[in-house]
């Protein structure tokens, strides 16, 4: 049975949002759109603890592509009966994996190549986010929670999984069909490739070449090896991908040796202890062999992660560029859009507890065409970072340095490079609001409203008072835009800017709904709108029914406002990500990341998707009505 969030969003919508848009003459574009508002139709499922993907009826799925599928045709598939028996601890098995789709899949952007009556292709790019260790080598204990010496141990007895590991991780571009009825992905596309955490990627905008982003290996500091942590993304209006480095301090090792170091500066120091990075060795290990991971020997390298980094999925021969001006935090979401003086907007989260809303301009315009009219834009603008104000409306602060503001040297700021490398710090200094986990931001496809999924935060406290988060002493109590102590379960915040200008400085805010038992839903992460303007929800954490984590659908479009439908359950021990759409909505990609998470490959707690007795492997799904209609109706 669908359940309501009751008055407050009946009221906002009925009244103010919807006469609203009407005085101010805007049409009413889903009604000319969808035919009926809103247009969903299904049967809501049951929250599940099923370890299957469970859909509303009249409904059906592919497993597109799964952790291991070759993306060439000269490199096997990944063989999972023999992962037990420890077939990735070979260096073959690393090579093989540059080749191969990469695991944990998180964000999903779909670019469209070409539509015939009965086919559609087009590209998929993929985070692949993080290793699940324990699901890859026998013998590995969990990430977090483990004993260094246990890492340590499992690292040097087997050195290539370092390799493995970091080519599993980052960006994966693949070619995907429509065809005969199913989808499928393309092994011998010349679309394919892989970016892993060894792919040369091109430092752009305001810190490149800054003295912090130089290393032995880049002494000019201007090109780095890789990327990882990709966790959500975007799609600019030129067609190319934007990837979010978030969770990059769990790489990077031994810092207490480099806090004794006596000729260390104070900057870095500091930018490091506000990402909470690892005194001792990183949970993953990968400090172990590869040096550059850790701190003592290449103390810059951690400065070179943390970035929104851009891919040309049409162009395989150009290197990511990781785009400075968008700031260094614990990126989430990176969602474009143009303002209506042209200029691009770009709504960013930092998920960690008590950090920070962001949102980059652009200096100059958009143009229309391609990349290269266009690759300036994400160099040349300004990154602000979000304050809610208690009656309603919010400003963006500007990081911009020593502008009579306290983002100046006595701050410990000398210069732009330094406030974009410890943005978060920019943030402490300007009192930017600290938020419950801000992870994705998607702007409302008809009516231009920005939507902040925060997922949760269970440090948050009931009332005002000093604590210690993330190496700084902070009111851990609520405020109004995170107005619940011990949030188990998120909410999502509703903003509308200013004149509705993607470009300017003021906004309103409210929230539009808390997750919890009554509501049925918790933990949002990865939000998504559909055609009509309907709001798309994929969890990662506990959900209040007890099931597994989902994707859920809130009817913000039609005359069913405010009803909450849980869509889809994912299998056990996955979060679910990604909520993209095909442009005709007609085909929804989701990513079942980590499956089995709470299982070894000795004792695994899911076999899905492969079945039988086979460990789990996160894979893409492409969600469909059996008829082909509308996905939602
Ligand atoms: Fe990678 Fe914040 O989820
Ligand atoms: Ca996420
Ligand atoms: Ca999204
Ligand atoms: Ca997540």
């Amino acid at each position: 049975m669908s359940r309501y969030f009751g008055d407050l969003v009946e009221t906002r919508l009925s009244r103010r949002s919807f006469l609203q848009s009407a005085a101010a003459g805007a049409a009413l574009p889903w009604a000319a759109l969808a035919g009926t508002a809103g247009g969903l139709g299904f049967t809501p499922i049951r929250g599940s603890k099923a370890d299957r993907v469970i859909l509303p009826r009249d409904y059906v799925h592919d497993v597109l592509i799964r952790w291991g599928d070759s993306l060439r045709p000269d490199v096997p598939h990944l063989d999972t009966t023999q992962l037990v028996a420890g077939s990735l601890f070979t260096p073959q098995a690393a090579l093989a994996q540059q080749g191969q789709f990469g695991t944990n899949c998180d964000a999903i952007q779909f670019f469209q190549l070409n539509e015939g009556a009965r086919s559609l292709n087009g590209l998929l790019c993929v985070n692949n986010e993080y290793a699940t260790d324990v699901l890859m080598y026998p013998g590995r204990k969990p990430v977090f929670g483990t004993h260094p010496d246990h890492v340590r141990e499992h690292v040097q007895s087997h050195p290539s999984i370092v390799a493995t590991s970091q080519a599993a991780h980052g960006i994966s571009v693949v070619e995907v069909v429509f065809e005969g009825g199913r989808w499928r992905y393309r092994r011998d596309s010349a679309w394919n490739r892989r970016i892993t955490a060894t792919t040369p990627c091109e430092i752009r905008g305001p810190a490149r070449g800054a003295a912090w982003m130089r290393t032995r290996a880049d002494p000019e500091g201007v090109r780095v090896l890789g990327t990882f942590g990709n966790c959500a993304g975007g799609r600019t209006p030129w067609g190319t991908y934007l990837s979010a480095e978030e969770n990059i301090q769990d790489y990077f090792g031994n810092f207490q040796a480099l806090r004794a170091r006596r000729d260390v500066d104070g900057f870095a120091l500091r930018s490091h202890q506000r990402w909470r990075m690892w005194d001792k060795l990183s949970p993953y290990g990968w400090d172990v062999v590869d040096a550059r991971f850790d701190a003592l020997a290449e103390p810059n390298e951690a400065f070179r992660f943390g970035w929104i980094v851009e891919v040309d999925p049409r162009d395989p021969a150009r290197a990511p560029r990781k785009r400075t001006a968008l700031g260094r935090f614990a990126h989430e979401a990176a969602t474009p859009v143009v303002a209506p003086g042209g200029q691009l907007a770009v709504y960013m989260g930092d998920d960690d507890r008590f950090e920070y809303v962001y949102k980059y301009v652009s200096r100059d315009r958009v143009a229309s065409g391609a990349s290269a009219a266009n690759d300036a834009l994400l160099d040349e603008g300004t990154l602000y970072v979000a304050r809610f104000n208690a009656d309603g409306s919010g400003e963006w602060l500007p990081l911009v340095h020593d502008t009579g503001g306290p983002l100046n040297a006595a701050a410990g700021f000398r210069n732009q490079a330094e406030v974009l490398i410890n943005a978060r710090a920019a943030g402490d200094a300007l009192g930017a609001t600290m938020m419950d986990r801000p992870e994705d931001i998607e702007v409302h496809p008809h009516n231009g409203r920005v939507y902040i999924a925060c997922t949760r935060n269970e440090l948050r406290k009931d009332a005002a008072g000093a604590g210690s988060y993330g190496n700084r002493n902070i009111d851990l109590g609520p405020n109004a835009a995170n107005p619940r102590g011990k949030n188990l379960w998120g909410h999502i915040i509703e903003l509308r800017e200013e004149g509705d200008d993607h470009a300017g400085r003021r906004f309103r805010w409210e929230v539009l709904v808390s997750g919890g038992r009554d509501r049925g839903f918790g933990s949002p992460d990865n939000i998504g709108f559909d055609a009509r303007g309907n709001l798309w929800i994929v969890t990662d954490g506990e959900q209040p029914h007890g099931g597994n984590n989902g994707c859920y659908v809130f009817d913000l479009a039609g005359g069913e406002r405010g009803a909450l439908r849980q869509f889809m359950s994912g299998p056990v021990g996955a979060e679910i990500c990604g909520c993209e759409f095909t442009p005709d909505n007609r085909t929804l990609f989701l990513s079942v990341q980590h499956p089995g998470e709470t299982g070894t490959l000795g004792r695994p707690t899911s076999h899905w998707p492969d079945g039988g007795r086979l460990p789990p492997r996160a894979s893409v799904i492409a969600v469909r009505r059996a008829d082909g209609d509308i996905v939602g109706s």
